[in-house]
């Protein structure tokens, strides 16, 4: 479980959010009684609702927030999928058509046991958890998602990196049969994100398979993508094909489109405002007023256990 608080005395807001085991399960059975109504209101995975969870996994209280989750619905109709159009309604529409099986992830660069998985390979690779994460979009709106999946440490254990490997590059996948938008001029394809070695292998960073007891939708990064709760949404790169252990910092793609608005860093950070707008404040989908921005943004997104990756930092420099 999380320290409940941090050496210098500072609170950690993420592990006094924890959900008690007893009060989410008796939630989730009270959950699954009403599941069918509240299916047909739309404020639910209606898979769920009938057959119970498609994709088994073990809830971690340690790593799960209190808040309340965003309807399925929002989460799977309100999406930043560029390889599918920039409007917000436009992956949910156009994603049906990216085939997700058969599916591999490339790992290389600098590791001793390079490999290429399929998905049953990656997904037996350790226990799947489920775990409640809020997500900070750098635009200003969040979400509270029950995502599956499994630390992205024990891809590091498994593959063994060398000494060389400093940072880690997550290439997805960019098939214009596939993917309306990578046509268009819109970002540099593939969508590319990247990471320090030691952020990667915080053991909140999340390699994900599945959201709300199912297998994630195409259009929330199908069959698997990067969870990373601390960091604006567009680090957690979708549909990812490659995992590349690196020496020299990766290029990433909104980087590369934007460098003065989209740093390699992009911690959730209420002090540090867009160019073009403040970070102080955001709107919680689903709860807040559609235009109004209503609560507070925290310091890494509420998960302050981060904090000592970035000791000494300046955090306005490497934003
Ligand atoms: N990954 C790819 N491949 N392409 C994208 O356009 N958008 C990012 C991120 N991952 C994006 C991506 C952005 S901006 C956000 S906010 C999150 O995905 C949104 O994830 P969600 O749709 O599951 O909420």
């Amino acid at each position: 479980m999380l320290i409940k608080r941090s050496p210098n005395g500072i609170d950690l807001p993420f592990s006094s959010e924890i959900t008690p085991r007893e009060m989410y399960e008796s939630r989730r059975n009270f959950m699954k009684q009403v599941a069918v109504g509240a299916a047909a209101l739309g404020g639910m995975h209606e898979a769920f609702a009938q057959n119970g969870p498609k994709l088994a996994a073990t809830l971690n209280p340690a790593f799960s927030a209190m808040d309340k989750h965003t309807a399925y619905k929002d989460a799977t109709t309100y999406n930043n999928y560029y390889e599918f159009g920039t409007d917000k309604s436009e992956p949910a529409i156009y994603a049906g058509s990216l085939k997700t099986r058969p599916w591999t992830v490339s790992i290389e660069g600098e590791v001793k046991k390079p490999m290429t998985l399929d998905l049953d390979a990656l997904l037996k690779l350790a226990p799947l958890e489920e775990r409640v994460y809020r997500l900070r979009c750098v635009e200003g709106w969040s979400m509270v998602i029950p995502w599956i999946g499994y630390s992205f440490s024990e891809i590091i254990k498994k593959v063994e990196p060398t000494g060389n490997a400093k940072y880690v590059e997550f290439v997805t996948l960019a098939d214009k049969k596939q993917m309306p938008g990578v046509g268009s001029r819109v970002l540099q394809w593939p969508y590319t994100e990247g990471l320090r070695i030691d952020e990667a292998n915080h053991p909140l960073a999340l390699l994900t398979f599945g959201m709300y007891g199912d297998v994630l939708p195409n259009q929330n990064g199908a069959p698997v993508r990067m969870v990373l709760p601390w960091k604006y949404g567009f680090k957690s790169a979708k549909s990812i094909v490659k995992i590349r252990f690196v020496k020299d910092q990766p290029r990433t793609s909104w980087n590369l489109s934007a460098p003065n608005e989209y740093g390699f860093y992009s911690n959730v950070n209420p002090d540090v405002d867009h160019p073009r707008w403040s970070q102080a404040s955001e709107r919680r989908i689903g709860e807040d007023g559609f235009l109004a921005r209503k609560r507070k943004t925290l310091m890494f997104n509420g998960y302050a256990d981060v904090a000592p990756l970035y000791a000494g930092m300046d955090l306005k420099k490497f934003y």
